[in-house]
């Protein structure tokens, strides 16, 4: 007797490990507990939902992901949105049919959801589309790589979903990566690779980079030069030192049609895109295709960068028509994305060009100030009141990275957002404590597309290998910052800038698994978060990655 106990518990201890194995979630959820058993995801299966447009089609894409990648058909059934779980279960199909049950809890947060498995019953509650959503991403994460993945594999034959109770909510509203397409440019197949990879993580804002010195990437009706010109250029490499420009023609856009799509995709994902026009520094492609009316020198000759670096070929902002210009790019903009922000970028403005030229310099002495700074902070303002004489529907708010922040920012008021990279903690509380909003996004370690480890098979891009996965995970967002600005934290973003990553799979390889560490901070609970217990968690993404097709940095992986 005692010996088939001990028998007993051993077995048990074993299949318990087992289990727990199994469950590697990423990003950690705010709460769960592991169970015994597993709902089995095998012949009839009803899935049971609250009638209502938006979670009928969260349910529809995961039954449609599922079928995918198992073949298994769920059985779609609706009910009135106040029903509770007893009846639903009895209305929504036979007894003893394995059911997943949907209900909402208006209590919950607009990205919460709670998630029971059990052997023949999963429960979900959300309050939102979104935390259905998160709540299927988990599944998919419990079940073997290839779900997540979104492929078949004919190898796994058992679709088992472990027990677990979870109650789960991401720590920050703003879970956000941003990709460089200026300077190198990778297309719509690749950034909905990434998106998908985005929502497998939990992550919410696509920043996307469209503009640089080096190429203008999205359609403008107005302006048609900005892709005629602005978009190619002589060198597929960004020069930089010994690396010059190799001749090559280079370059590529997306149409309004094209990144309408992308919009799209990712709202299926719940991720919303940000688009950056980065102005008016970093825009010399800009000057290059409208010289006569964005260049502070006309009359010298502008062409699209073929080097890396801040270019001083600004645009001059005290020309009229170059304001004009911003402001018809920002409602072509408002047409093509739907979301409440947009990027204008800021950063690294040299002023060079604009102490040289006469009007620069009467428009300075015109608004009072000896800080040519502020021209920049005038021409935001002028844009931000353009966009505020706008119906409601066209508001959008402003993202300005964090060197705006060296202008007299009174005119642009509070209701701007500021993105910290550059002694980002500070510069984050300085913006909170100016009563603006902010979003982390420290360039160390936070710039994932910098070399990730000092091995030699390291591929090229910048810094020394010091931004390892670790590195990027041990960074505490908001450390230190006193209760009253917290709210004033939005969240934390990892950015990947592009001068040495030519093609998609590289960006691949430095973007993960860092992203996954980043998506963390964003989600989980700073308590919770420890990063050997997210190595271990992570061992099994080198499969998904697999299988999803897309390179990864291979370091920690066992
Ligand atoms: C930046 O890294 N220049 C925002």
């Amino acid at each position: 007797m005692r010996l088939r106990t001990i028998l007993l518990t051993v077995l048990c201890a074993f299949s318990c490990i087992a289990f727990a194995q199994e469950i590697s979630i990423i990003p950690q959820p705010a709460q769960m507990t592991v169970g015994k058993g597993a709902f089995l995801l095998q012949g009839k299966v009803v899935i049971c939902y609250p009638a209502d447009k938006e979670i009928k089609n969260v349910v529809n894409n995961f039954a449609d992901d599922i079928k995918a990648a198992t073949g298994v058909k769920l059985k779609k059934s609706s009910f009135k949105k106040d029903k509770l779980f007893g009846l639903e279960v009895d209305k929504c199909g036979k007894k003893g049919v394995a059911h997943i049950v949907l209900r909402l809890d208006n209590s919950l947060g607009d990205e919460a959801y709670n998630l029971s498995v059990r052997d023949g019953l999963i429960k979900i509650t959300a309050a939102k589309p979104a935390g259905f959503f998160y709540a299927f991403q988990t599944i998919k994460q419990l079940l073997p790589a290839n779900v997540m993945a979104g492929v078949y594999d004919a190898s796994v034959t058992e679709w088992r979903i472990p027990a677990v109770e979870i109650s789960d909510e991401p720590r920050f509203a703003w879970r956000g990566f941003m990709l460089d397409e200026g300077r190198h440019f990778y297309g719509k197949n690749e950034i909905k690779k990434i998106l998908d990879v985005m929502a497998a993580y939990k992550m919410n804002r696509f920043h996307w980079h469209l503009t640089e010195d080096q190429g203008w990437r999205i359609e403008i009706k107005k302006y048609p030069k900005l892709t005629e010109i602005g978009a190619w250029r002589d060198s597929k490499v960004c020069g930089w030192g010994d690396v010059k420009p190799d001749g090559i023609r280079y370059g590529g856009f997306y149409t309004q049609k094209e990144a309408r799509e992308i919009v799209e995709y990712a709202k299926e994902r719940f991720i919303e895109i940000i688009p950056e026009v980065d102005i008016p520094g970093h825009s010399q492609a800009a000057v290059a295709s409208y010289p006569e009316f964005l260049a502070c020198d006309p009359e010298k000759p502008h062409e699209v960068w073929l080097w890396q670096g801040v270019s001083s070929d600004v645009i001059n902002v005290s020309n009229p028509k170059a304001v004009q210009f911003a402001k018809d790019v920002i409602d072509e903009l408002t047409d093509i994305f739907p979301f409440e922000y947009i990027h204008l970028g800021g950063d690294e403005c040299p002023t060079y060009k604009w102490e040289q030229n006469s009007d620069c310099q009467a428009l300075l002495k015109e608004i009072g100030s000896k800080n040519y700074r502020d021209l920049q902070i005038n021409f935001y303002y002028q844009l931000k009141e353009h966009i505020a004489a706008k119906p409601a529907a066209r508001q959008r708010k402003l993202i300005f990275w964090n060197e705006v922040l060296h202008g007299n920012t009174a005119s642009l008021g509070k209701d701007i957002t500021i993105m910290a990279w550059v002694g980002a903690d500070r510069a984050a509380k300085e913006a909170a404590t100016r009563g603006m909003n902010t979003i982390l996004s420290p360039q160390i370690p936070y710039y994932i597309n910098r070399k990730q480890s000092n091995l030699p098979t390291e591929p090229h891009s910048q810094g020394y290998g010091t931004e390892t996965v670790e590195a990027v995970y041990n960074y505490i967002p908001m450390k230190g910052v006193p209760a009253e600005l917290q709210s004033k934290y939005m969240g934390v973003q990892a950015n990947f800038w592009t001068e040495w990553v030519e093609t998609a799979d590289h960006v691949q390889y430095l973007m993960l698994p860092r992203l996954a560490a980043v998506a963390e901070a964003g989600w989980t609970p700073q308590a919770l978060r420890d990063y050997k217990n997210f190595e271990q968690r992570l061992q099994g993404e080198a499969l998904y990655y697999r299988l999803k097709g897309v390179n990864y940095g291979k370091h920690v992986f066992k």
